[in-house]
């Protein structure tokens, strides 16, 4: 592992969070992890909606039949990269839940197999990145920023937990056809929350009663999660997170605060990088109206 900074450091090309012990030994382990039929993978780059689909998955599952207990989310849903001293994934009873913000080539081969079922999640670049500058300031395993634009040129250049997030699309969407996988937008899910429960039951094979759908789409709420201590990582120790996990959970947020340079100029890059690629990006359409 090269360290790149207090905070990150780099390995087989991708950027790890240093604080949270990533180490080469598991890293390089995940070639030979055997995935269960059962094993579910949420992926995304940071700050996409991560926690909320972690919610979801984990509230489907509970209402299909139930899950083995775990205190919280982080225990019933762990990250992949990160087992932080937990016992040996390959102990953990079925069905077995992850997170992950992985790129496909670091991710357990034995997946493009069509075992185990990913979802993978993309938010706006220009809203994910206004996520991890407030988030920075709350999470010590994050470098706290000096200024936005600070955040921003560090992001664009991909000196950032999981590197670059234009990569991280792209890399994806190249090799969705070698996995069980559903794409998923942040969008969609605040438009209309309801349809997206709806698809990840039908992708995961979970017939839900409708009295079951309407209890998972309230407690994935964005007012309902706010307030639950195990959906808001208010478990955490505060010397790791210093306030609530979930902000301000919007579509669009960064017009508060990118300039019309920096908006100008992320534009530019993203039809630089990104104007080949296949995926129909719904963000600027997207309108979001209030939550009752
Ligand atoms: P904001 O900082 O824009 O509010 P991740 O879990 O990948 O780190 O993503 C965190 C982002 O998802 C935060 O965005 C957080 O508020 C948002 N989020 C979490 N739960 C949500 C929910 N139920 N509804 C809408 N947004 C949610």
């Amino acid at each position: 592992m090269e360290q790149i900074d207090d905070y990150i450091c780099r390995y087989k090309n991708y950027n790890f969070v240093l604080t949270v012990g990533a180490s080469a030994e598991h890293i390089d382990s995940l070639e030979t992890f055997h995935v269960r039929d059962s094993d579910i993978f949420v992926v995304t780059y940071p700050k996409s909606g991560t926690v909320w689909t972690q919610q979801i998955v984990i509230l489907i599952c509970e209402l299909d039949g139930g899950l083995n207990d775990y205190p919280n989310n982080m225990e019933q849903m762990p990250w992949l990269e990160y087992p932080e001293g937990r016992p040996g994934y390959s102990l953990r009873p079925s069905p077995r839940l992850f997170n992950s913000h992985l790129s496909p080539a670091l991710m357990p081969p034995e997946l493009k197999e069509k075992k185990g079922k990913i979802i993978y999640v993309m938010r706006n670049p220009k809203d994910t990145v206004v996520s991890f500058y407030h988030f920075s300031q709350i999470c010590a395993e994050l470098e706290n920023p000096k200024t936005f634009g600070d955040t921003l040129e560090r992001y664009l250049e991909g000196n950032v937990l999981a590197g670059c997030w234009f990569d991280h699309i792209r890399v994806w969407n190249a090799a969705r056809d070698q996995y069980n996988i559903l794409f998923l937008t942040y969008e969609e899910m605040v438009l209309d929350l309801r349809a997206a429960v709806i698809k990840i039951c039908s992708f995961l094979g979970k017939n839900l009663s409708e009295a079951a759908i309407k209890e998972v789409v309230h407690k994935s709420s964005f007012k309902t999660m706010k307030e639950d201590r195990k959906a808001n990582y208010r478990f955490a120790p505060k010397e790791r997170l210093s306030g609530d996990f979930l902000r301000k959970g919007k579509i669009g947020d960064w017009k508060n605060v990118f300039t019309v340079a920096q908006s100008e100029r992320f534009d530019q890059i993203f039809q630089e990088r990104m104007a080949d690629m296949d995926l129909k990006f719904i963000w600027d359409s997207a309108e979001q109206k209030e939550e009752p």
